[in-house]
C-alpha cells in the first residue's frame, strides 16, 4: 500500500515538472509553472523520506541528518535567492546549476563508498554520473566567477590538446575501474574525480567573447544527464524523468543558443571556440567622432516617429530601469507612436534574461519582437532607441572577420532611419570589443544611467 503511495506522488511529481517545464515557456505563466513544479518536487521529497523502504521493507531512520541538510539548504537557498541583485541572477543561477552537479558527484562517490565491487552496470552508471556531475560543478563554478568578474578568460596554450587528454584519460581510468582493476587500487576511481574536475574548470576557461550563453545552457543540460544517471542508481522515476527533462531543455537551449551565436555544437563540445579572447581583431581601429544627442532632441525624434523600437540589453536591467521604459512605452503609445521591443536571444547574461525583466514590469508580450521579426520590421522602424545593449547591435559581427563575435547574427538597427544609443560611456560591452555602430553616421549617442536618463525622458516627452 505504501509503496503504491509513493509511486502516485512519483507520478505526480512528474507529471507537475512536465506541466512547470511547458508554462515556463511563457512570461505569463512562467511564475505559476514554477511554483507548481516545486509544489510536485516537495510531495516527492517528503514521499520518499516517509514511504521509501529498501529491499528489506525498512524505512529511512536517519531524519536528523536528512532534516538538518534540508533546513541549511532551504536557509542558504531561500536567502540567496531573495537576497540577490537582479543583476547577479545569472551567476546565481549558474551557482545553482553548479550545486546539481555537486549533488550527482557526491551520489556517484557516496554509492561507490558503499558498493566499492558493485558489478559493471551499476558501476558505469556510478561513473558516468560522476563525470558528468563532476564536469557541470566545475565548469559552472567557473561561470559563476566569469559573470561575476571574478575570473578572466584565459587561452590555455594548447587547450585542445590537453583536454583531449584529459578525456582520453577520464575513458581509460574508467575502463580500468569497469574491468575491476580499482579493488586494488582504488586510487583510479578518484583519478577520474580529479581528470573530470580539471577538465570542467579547463573547458570552460578559455571561453569569452560573448560565447558564454552557448557553455552556460550546456552546462545545464551536463547537470540534467547526471541527474538522470542518480535515478538510475536509485531506481527512481521521478529523479530520471526530472534528469531528462532538465538534460533536454537544457540540450534544446544549446542548439538555440549556438545558432543565436551561430557557432556549431561541435565547436561548443571540443571546447574551442572561435573568439578566446576579445580583441582578437587586432588593436582598437581609429574609430573618428561619434556625435551626441540631447534629451529634447530625441524627445522630440521620438514623439514624430511613426514607429519606435526598443533594444534592451544589460545595461537595462544593471540600472533596474524595465518599470521606466514601460511608462515611456506607455506616453509613446499614447501619442500615437507604435512601440515594439527587439529581443535578441543573447542580450543581458542568462538565457531570456531580457524578456524575464520586461515581463517584470508588465510590458506587453506581443509587444516583443524575436530578432528576425524585429529585423524584418527595422526597415519601416523610424527611430530605434538602444537602452545598454552593446554586443548584439555591434556590425563587427557581420562585418570583420577577425572580431570575436563574427558570425553572431545581430539586430540590424542600422536599418532603421535613426538610431539613439543610450549607455553611460564609450566602454565595450561583455565581449569587451568596440563598437562601430557609435561613430556611424545615423547614430547618437545619449549618455547617462538608463533609469535616470528614461524618467528625464518620460517627463520631456510629456511636455512635447
Ligand atoms: P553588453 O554587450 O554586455 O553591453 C551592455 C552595455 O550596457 C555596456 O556597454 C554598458 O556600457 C551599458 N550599461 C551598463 N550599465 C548601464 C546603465 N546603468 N545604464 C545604461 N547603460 C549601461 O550587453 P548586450 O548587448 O545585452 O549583450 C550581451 C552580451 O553578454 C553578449 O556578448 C552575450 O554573448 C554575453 N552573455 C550573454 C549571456 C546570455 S545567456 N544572455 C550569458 C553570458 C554572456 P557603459 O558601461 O558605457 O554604460
Amino acid at each position: 500500500m505504501e509503496n503504491s503511495i509513493l509511486l502516485l506522488c512519483y507520478l505526480i511529481g512528474s507529471i507537475t515538472f512536465i506541466v512547470g517545464l511547458k508554462m515556463l515557456s511563457h512570461p505569463l505563466s512562467a511564475r505559476k509553472g514554477n511554483l507548481v513544479a516545486a509544489a510536485g518536487m516537495i510531495i516527492t521529497i517528503f514521499a520518499t523520506l516517509f514511504l521509501y523502504t529498501n529491499h528489506e521493507g525498512q524505512h529511512l531512520h536517519n531524519y536528523l541528518w536528512i532534516f538538518a541538510g534540508l533546513a541549511i539548504g532551504t536557509v542558504v537557498g531561500t536567502l540567496a535567492a531573495k537576497r540577490v541583485q537582479m543583476t547577479a541572477m545569472p551567476e546565481m543561477v549558474s551557482m545553482f546549476n553548479g550545486m546539481g552537479g555537486a549533488c550527482a558527484m557526491l551520489i556517484s562517490l557516496i554509492e561507490h563508498n558503499n558498493d566499492p565491487a558493485a558489478d559493471t552496470g551499476k558501476m558505469a552508471i556510478i561513473i558516468l554520473g560522476m563525470i558528468i556531475g563532476t564536469i557541470s560543478f566545475a565548469g559552472s563554478v567557473i561561470a559563476w566567477g566569469k559573470l561575476n568578474g571574478s575570473i578572466k578568460d584565459r587561452t590555455i596554450p594548447a587547450g585542445q590538446a590537453i583536454n583531449f587528454i584529459l578525456l582520453g584519460g577520464v575513458a581509460v581510468l574508467s575502463v580500468m575501474v569497469l574491468t575491476g582493476m580499482a579493488a586494488t587500487m582504488p586510487v583510479l576511481f578518484y583519478g577520474i574525480l580529479a581528470l573530470a574536475a580539471l577538465y570542467g574548470v579547463l573547458f570552460v576557461m578559455p571561453i569569452g567573447g560573448a560565447d558564454m550563453p552557448v557553455v552556460i545552457s550546456l552546462l545545464n543540460s551536463f547537470t540534467g544527464v547526471a541527474a538522470a544517471f542518480g535515478g538510475f542508481l536509485y531506481n527512481n522515476p521521478v529523479m530520471l524523468t526530472g534528469g531528462i527533462l532538465v538534460g533536454s531543455a537544457g540540450t534544446i537551449l544549446t542548439i538555440l543558443m549556438c545558432q543565436a551565436m551561430n557557432r556549431s555544437l561541435k565547436n561548443v563540445l571540443i571546447g574551442s571556440f572561435g573568439g578566446a579572447k576579445a580583441g582578437a581583431s587586432g588593436a582598437a581601429k581609429e574609430q573618428g567622432n561619434y556625435k551626441e544627442i540631447s534629451l529634447s532632441d530625441t524627445a522630440v525624434l521620438m514623439a514624430y516617429a511613426s514607429k519606435v523600437m526598443i533594444i534592451p540589453g544589460y545595461g537595462l536591467a544593471v540600472a533596474q530601469a524595465q518599470h521606466t521604459c514601460h511608462e515611456l512605452e506607455k506616453v509613446l503609445h499614447e501619442k500615437g507612436v507604435e512601440v515594439s521591443y527587439g529581443i535578441h536571444p543573447v542580450a543581458g547574461r542568462m538565457p531570456g534574461h531580457m524578456n524575464v525583466l520586461l515581463a517584470e514590469a508588465d510590458v506587453s508580450y506581443d509587444r516583443l519582437l524575436e530578432m528576425e521579426d524585429a529585423n524584418d520590421q527595422m526597415g519601416t522602424t523610424s527611430v530605434v532607441l538602444i537602452l545598454g545593449a552593446n554586443d548584439v547591435v555591434n556590425p563587427a559581427a557581420k562585418e570583420d572577420p577577425a572580431s570575436p563575435i563574427y558570425g553572431m547574427p545581430i539586430l540590424e538597427v542600422e536599418k532603421a532611419d535613426h538610431v539613439i544609443v543610450n549607455k553611460r560611456s564609450m566602454k565595450p560591452g561583455y565581449a569587451g570589443i568596440e563598437n562601430e555602430l557609435f561613430f556611424r553616421p545615423k547614430t547618437s549617442m545619449l549618455f547617462g544611467d538608463a533609469k535616470k536618463m528614461l524618467q528625464s525622458l518620460v517627463t520631456e516627452l510629456k511636455s512635447v
